[in-house]
């Protein structure tokens, strides 16, 4: 399905969005460390990545992992003018990844937890190649809490993104549709949190964006840490 709609993807995504895709993804990026290898999950065509490669004072290394060949393909028009020596693609399930324990200093994954089948395995993997002090974040979207404003949103996701997908899209409609049905029986954030927190990612919290369209779930296993001393005295 995902290689289906790739090439179309970022193009639709900004339309559908009114292009807040972009600034939610900067939200995340910005709370990645400087330094070290940071996984970009679910990569697609390597958005996350191309925005935390931008920014100057960042000096981490990217590796994007995806499933999709045909998203990886792509990544390499899309990634744009970034410095190409900092960043890796690496074709892999993101629940059974191919790499070493506590590699990464930041994991992060834009708009994928809630299209994941396994999702307590994923978590599994981020805390297993997550560095001791490590930290992520993860940005999706989400359901928002008050009735008004969800009832708005599920009219604009159910009845009118979709026409804009059908103008716009060359294939994979199918795709598009199931992807805002997937929002609607997204689990809470609260339960979310909960199942990161039961897979052992330590500081996991979230927060709402736009009044709860889209949510970023963060975790940061040096300030529970910190805290935890805190709290020993
Ligand atoms: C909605 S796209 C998000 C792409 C990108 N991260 C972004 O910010 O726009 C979801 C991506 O997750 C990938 N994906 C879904 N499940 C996966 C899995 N189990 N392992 C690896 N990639 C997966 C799909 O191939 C697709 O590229």
């Amino acid at each position: 399905m995902f290689d289906t709609i790739a090439p179309d993807y970022d193009r639709l995504n900004a339309w559908v969005s009114f292009r807040m895709d972009r600034l939610w993804r900067r939200k995340a990026v910005r709370q990645m460390p400087q330094e070290g290898w940071i996984a970009d999950w679910c990569a697609g065509t390597g958005d996350m990545a191309r925005e935390y490669l931008k920014r100057r004072t960042n000096r981490g290394r990217v590796v994007m992992c995806d499933f999709s060949t045909e998203m990886k393909r792509l990544s390499g028009e899309r990634l744009g003018n970034v410095d190409r020596s900092r960043c890796y693609y690496v074709c892999c399930d993101v629940t059974q990844s191919p790499f070493k324990d506590g590699v990464f200093s930041g994991q992060m994954q834009g708009f994928a937890v809630r299209n994941l089948e396994n999702r307590p395995a994923f978590f599994q993997e981020l805390k297993r190649c997550g560095q001791a002090n490590g930290r992520g974040a993860l940005v999706d979207l989400s359901v928002p809490a008050n009735r008004l404003w969800r009832w708005m949103c599920n009219f604009y996701f159910g009845k009118i993104a979709p026409r804009i997908v059908a103008i716009i899209a060359r294939r994979g409609v199918f795709a598009y549709r199931y992807l805002s049905e997937s929002v609607e029986h997204h689990a809470s954030p609260a339960s979310i949190v909960k199942e990161m927190t039961d897979n052992g990612l330590k500081g996991a919290k979230y927060a709402p964006l736009a009044g709860g369209i889209g949510v970023i779930f963060s975790w940061s296993e040096r300030r529970s840490e910190e805290t935890e001393s805190t709290d020993r005295g």
